[in-house]
């Protein structure tokens, strides 16, 4: 089966077509984040505003790709859109052409839950690798879930972030630092590996890391972080380093503790954060200990494209009809959409 996702969620208007959920025949992907670091943040008006710039060209490419490719319109089987989470005024531009397209190519039109999206890129070229149940950690700029995965769309929420996202606490730790007005997470990374000596070991807390619940509270970090500097100027690297090192220690005991006590032989990793290499690396190394296979998207299907909304929607099929599809962008992740 050949699906076209379309994903609008916030600043990147994506397009693809993936085949069996596993297979990229082709993608696109146009952003608008330059213009929002010129802000210093979001301006959900102009993300939307470039969205509607963005759609038509960024669907075209695509079709135009999978044209040279071999492929052709009536070879696409589903049009998969998200629905949500995200900013409404982006959301419901990808909507609305989705529901174009679809009728005026006479498809099924599947709606996406984006963070559900997140975990399926974790399919993308592994076809029956991925054993069910698993654990999966989802982390991205406004969310961080642990969830249950019992199989395809079958999931059970374990617990999640009750304030700041892990994503958010980097972009704020980053602005604090001076290293980025808007989605710092990877610059904060950089300096973190450029650190020799962490001088600063354990001076952060670790929130709620032994608290036995499978929550996270990323807030508090990010004011520790803010006193630390204002009273003893330390160096930059070596604050990234311990912020980064504080927030790992509780997204990698966490997890693990949800893997041991669901009994799990399977762990994935998704959304923008899981791009962060000491994450990855320190996750892998505790999965392998248990004997636990551990799955992570490549870093470039880590951050927002359409891929893997395509991927979701050839697994959890839930064709709807037209007027039930409506952009929702307050959608958790035991939403299926
Ligand atoms: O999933 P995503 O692309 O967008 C949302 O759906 O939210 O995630 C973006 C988030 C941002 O907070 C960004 O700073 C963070 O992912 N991020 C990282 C890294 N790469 C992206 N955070 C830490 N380390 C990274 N290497
Ligand atoms: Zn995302």
């Amino acid at each position: 089966m050949k699906i076209l996702g379309i994903e609008s969620s916030c600043d990147e208007t994506a397009a693809a077509v993936v085949e069996d959920g596993t297979k990229v025949i082709c993608s696109v992907v146009a952003t608008s984040k330059d213009f929002h670091e010129k802000t210093g943040g979001i301006v959900p008006e102009i993300a939307a505003r470039k969205q509607v710039e963005f759609t038509v060209p960024v669907i075209n490419e695509c079709v135009k790709q999978f044209a040279e490719k071999g492929g052709n319109i009536n070879d696409i089987d589903a049009i998969a859109v998200t629905v949500g989470p995200g900013l409404i005024g982006s959301l419901v531009v990808g909507v609305e052409a989705a529901k174009a397209l679809a009728l005026a190519w006479n498809k099924p039109l599947i709606p996406v839950n984006h963070l559900v999206g997140h975990i399926y890129a974790n399919f993308i070229d592994r076809p029956n690798e991925i054993v069910f149940p698993a654990v999966a950690l989802l982390v991205s700029g406004g969310h961080t879930d642990l969830v249950l995965l019992r199989g395809h769309g079958d999931f059970e929420y374990i617990g999640g972030t009750l304030d700041d996202a892990a994503g958010e606490s980097f972009d704020k730790t980053a602005r604090l630092l001076g290293l980025s007005k808007y989605l710092g997470g990877v610059l904060l990374s950089q300096k973190s590996a450029a650190c020799t000596k962490n001088e600063l070991a354990g001076r952060l807390p670790r929130p709620m890391i032994d608290d036995g619940t499978f929550d996270f509270s990323f807030s508090g970090l990010k004011t520790a972080v803010k006193n630390l500097i204002e009273r003893e100027h330390p160096p930059v690297e070596q604050v990234a380093c311990e912020f980064e090192t504080s927030v790992v220690d509780v997204l990698v005991a966490k997890t693990i503790r949800a893997v041991k006590k669901f009994g799990v032989k399977t762990l994935l990793m998704g959304g923008g954060v899981a791009a962060n290499t000491h994450l990855r690396a320190r996750l892998g190394n505790d999965a392998k200990e248990l004997g636990v296979s551990f799955f992570v998207p490549p870093i470039s299907l880590c951050t927002d494209n359409a891929i893997y909304i395509a991927a979701a929607a050839n697994f959890i099929n839930k064709t709807k009809a037209f007027d039930e599809i409506v952009a929702d962008p307050s959608l958790g992740i035991m939403d299926l959409a």
